[in-house]
Parts: C-alpha cells; sequence; structure tokens
C-alpha cells in the first residue's frame, strides 16, 4: 500500500468509494495509469469507461486548456454560452429521433437520468416507471428509486415502480432465452394499468448488472409494446454509448429508436458531463425544475465537443468494434484453459467475462472474481467486477487502446487466472468492492 493510498483513506471518505485493491494514482497517459511509485498499469476499466479517450489525450488537453483560459462563463442556467450550445447542437444531429428534440445537460449519468425521471412524470401527469432488476442508473437519490441493483437494496423506491427482470441469455429468465416471457409480463402490466407508466428506463446492455447483452429482437418488440401504451422509452448509455459498442450508439445494434436517450461517463472524457436528449414537449415540460449552477459549464462542454470530434476523425466507433473482437479472441483462448470462464460477451469495447464454479450449475464465483482482480492488479492490470453476483469481469478500455495493450492485459489476465488460487482470503478481506 503507497503513503498517497493511506492519506487518501485517512481523508476521503468512505461513502464514496467502490475499492477492489490499493490502486492509488498519480498520472496517466494513454490507456495507462502511473501509481506513486512510478509503477504503469494497463486500465482496462477506463475509470468504469469515463476515459473515453484515455488519459492526457492531446485533441481534449488542448481543447479543456483553450476554454478554461477564456471560459464562456460557468453555466447554462442564466445565459447561453457558445460550447455548450455547440454541444447540444451536434448532439442533436447525432440523434435519429423523431426531429423537435432538445438537450439537457447534467454532471453525471445520475442527475441524467433522475432530470429525466422528474420530467417524464410532470409531463405525462404519470407516475409509474418501468425498468429492470439489476439495472443500475445511478446513485443520487432520484436515480436509486428506479434502479434494480442489489447493492442499492437498501434504498427508498419509487411508487409505482415496475422492475421487470432483464434478458439474459446465460441465465433465462422461465427458461426463455428470447426473453419473450419477460415481454409478455410487460404486455399484462401494462392492459391492467394503461395509463399508469410514464417511461421505460432500459439499458441496452445491462452494464453493472453483469455486461449481459440482451437477445437479439427484444428491445424492438419491448420498444413496440412501450409505444402501444404511450410508455417512452429512455435508453440509458451512460456505460456503452458514444462509440464503445462499435456504433456511435447502442441501441443501433438493436433495431429500435428510443425517445429520450441519456449519456455521460465518456462524453466528458474524464470531465463530468453528461446529457439527456429527447422531446422537446418532456424537456421543455417547465423551467428551473432540473438545473445545477455548473451544469452546462463551458469547460466540461468544450470537452465534451472535442469527445465527439474526436471519435468520428480517429473512427473511434469502428476501432471499438475491431478491438473488441481481438479482445474477446484472446479471452476465448483463456476459455479453452480455464474452467472458471463461464460466459464472455459483449459489443465493442464493452466487454464482460462471467466466472463460474462450474459449467454445468453455473454457480458463481464471487470470491475468485475478486481475488482474480487482486492479482491482476499486482500485475500491472487495473479491472473490476460488476453484477448481481459480483462475478462479472468488466472491461470498458479507452477506446483509443493500443493493440498491443490489449495483448498485454490478455497476458496479465493468463497468469492471473493461473494463480488466482495463490491469492488470501486476507488480501481481498478489507475491499468491499460490491
Ligand atoms: C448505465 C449507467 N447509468 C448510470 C450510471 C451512473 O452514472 P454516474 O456514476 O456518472 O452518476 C452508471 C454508472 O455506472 C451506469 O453504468
Amino acid at each position: 500500500m503507497t503513503k498517497l493510498y493511506e492519506r487518501d483513506q485517512a481523508a476521503i471518505a468512505n461513502l464514496q468509494k467502490l475499492r477492489f485493491f490499493p490502486l492509488a494514482v498519480t498520472g496517466g497517459r494513454g490507456a495507462r495509469l502511473t501509481e506513486e511509485n512510478g509503477r504503469e498499469l494497463v486500465d482496462l476499466s477506463g475509470a468504469w469507461g469515463a476515459a473515453s479517450l484515455g488519459y492526457g489525450h492531446p485533441a481534449l488537453v488542448e481543447a479543456i486548456s483553450r476554454a478554461a483560459a477564456n471560459p464562456a462563463g460557468a453555466s447554462v442556467l442564466s445565459a447561453a454560452n457558445r460550447p455548450a450550445t455547440e454541444l447540444a447542437e451536434k448532439l442533436l444531429a447525432a440523434f435519429p429521433g423523431a426531429g423537435d428534440n432538445k438537450v439537457w445537460f447534467g454532471h453525471s449519468g445520475s442527475d441524467a437520468n433522475e432530470a429525466v425521471f422528474r420530467a417524464v412524470t410532470k409531463a405525462t401527469g404519470r407516475s409509474g416507471v418501468i425498468a429492470f432488476v439489476g439495472a443500475y442508473h445511478g446513485c443520487t437519490t432520484g436515480s436509486m428509486a428506479f434502479s434494480g441493483h442489489s447493492v442499492q437494496a437498501g434504498a427508498a423506491k419509487a411508487d409505482g415502480l415496475l422492475l421487470l427482470p432483464y434478458p439474459d441469455p446465460y441465465r433465462p429468465y422461465r427458461e426463455d432465452p428470447t426473453g419473450g416471457a419477460i415481454l409478455a409480463e410487460l404486455r399484462q402490466r401494462l392492459e391492467a394499468a394503461p395509463e399508469q407508466f410514464a417511461a421505460a428506463f432500459i439499458e441496452p446492455i445491462q452494464s453493472d448488472g453483469g455486461v449481459i447483452v440482451p437477445p437479439a429482437g427484444f428491445f424492438k418488440a419491448f420498444a413496440e409494446i412501450c409505444r402501444e401504451y404511450g410508455v417512452l422509452v429512455v435508453c440509458d448509455e451512460v456505460k456503452v454509448g458514444l462509440g464503445r459498442s462499435g456504433r456511435q450508439h447502442c441501441f443501433e445494434h438493436e433495431d429500435f429508436v428510443p425517445d429520450i436517450l441519456t449519456i455521460g461517463k465518456g462524453l466528458g472524457g474524464g470531465l463530468p458531463l453528461s446529457a439527456a436528449i429527447g422531446p422537446a414537449r418532456i424537456l421543455d415540460c417547465a423551467s428551473a425544475f432540473a438545473m445545477q449552477t455548473l451544469h452546462g459549464n463551458p469547460i466540461s462542454a468544450a470537452a465534451g465537443l472535442t469527445v465527439l470530434e474526436t471519435i468520428e476523425r480517429e473512427e473511434l466507433a469502428r476501432e471499438a468494434d475491431r478491438k473488441g473482437k481481438l479482445l474477446r479472441d484472446g479471452l476465448a483462448v483463456l476459455a479453452e484453459r480455464y474452467q472458471l470462464i463461464g460466459d464472455i460477451r459483449g459489443r465493442g469495447l464493452a466487454c464482460g467475462v462471467e466466472l463460474v464454479l462450474d459449467r454445468q450449475t453455473r454457480a458463481p464465483a464471487r470470491a475468485e472474481a475478486a481475488k482474480l482482480i487482486y492479482r491482476a492488479y499486482e500485475l500491472g492490470l487495473v479491472l473490476y467486477y460488476v453484477g448481481m453476483n459480483a462475478n462479472v469481469l468488466e472491461m470498458t478500455p479507452p477506446l483509443t487502446i493500443p493493440d498491443a495493450e490489449i495483448h498485454q492485459a490478455l497476458d496479465v489476465l493468463e497468469q492471473a487466472f493461473a494463480e488466482v488460487l495463490t491469492v488470501p482470503d486476507t488480501a481481498i478481506a478489507q475491499f468491499a468492492g460490491w
């Protein structure tokens, strides 16, 4: 444990920590992080997907420096500012929705989803929302109220929340890998209360629930049922949007267009920035109803513009598709050797590896996941686990990660799989993870 980690332990509250090993960072370059002692690690998490362009991307450094040297105010609340307006225009141009859309800016995925929840219920006069078991939409009171992740089991839930099982082809609900049983349940609930639900929050890949890729056609059918009953479909792409899945928007894989899209994390490339894009009749339904002073600040907005431009210029969506295949091909080779690997899945550079004690029973290998990432950290690789059973390795590296570092990450993982049993229980005991 480095000195920096000890100082962090003494000074920073546990309320905002989700720690898996004593990583203490002093700098970063590309897809690498540097620790206090000078050790470099490959970041296969990309700060949970926020470091979309990696660390210290020259275009981002230049854009942030320029915006900070001559900032167009500090907010969008009481004045238009150029970077926020330009970013909104760019987001609208890239969203294939109906046409009269607007953009709302926030700092985080949590506040974007919460603002949308507030707006859809107010604008429609309907109080209920639909979401999925395993969904993580954020960590503010409002966004927790319609999340379905087990780590938030103690949080107060919204009145009229309907949580449906997420379609998981590896662990199918009612043994139906198509998700048909879930669609039937949705229809039944909507028929019983046709005017109750304002919106359904979906994730086109359920990220923190276990990087679960839904069966083909599920969300297209889901959205059609919602439309029959006037239920807005809100697509939360906070983790998997903006090129990460191999397409600009992850919903493009599912052949439907949501009414409202939320994005965050990688949008700011490391600066706090999120957005919701949706119909004016929803996002204009009231003024001063979902605002914070620094929302739409020009420095974050300038970073967002540069992230979008760089994704286009460097063709990072296409690259994410190619690199994701490279990563999953390498993982498939590991799966031939290590029985612990039960399933490999994902799209582009949103990749999940589910660990199981037994491939037949698919019993979750929870402790092994914690030990595996701990050993990987010791060997120079950063990645975390997610999932309702805390047994899915999540890989969301910078979209700019060089191929060589993907190979390096695979080499480290190979060694970590071989040595996972050498990690004592005591090593992980102090890290709660989730
Ligand atoms: C799908 C999804 N939505 C929302 C959030 C919350 O985002 P933030 O932590 O930026 O508030 C997350 C964070 O992991 C997420 O994965």
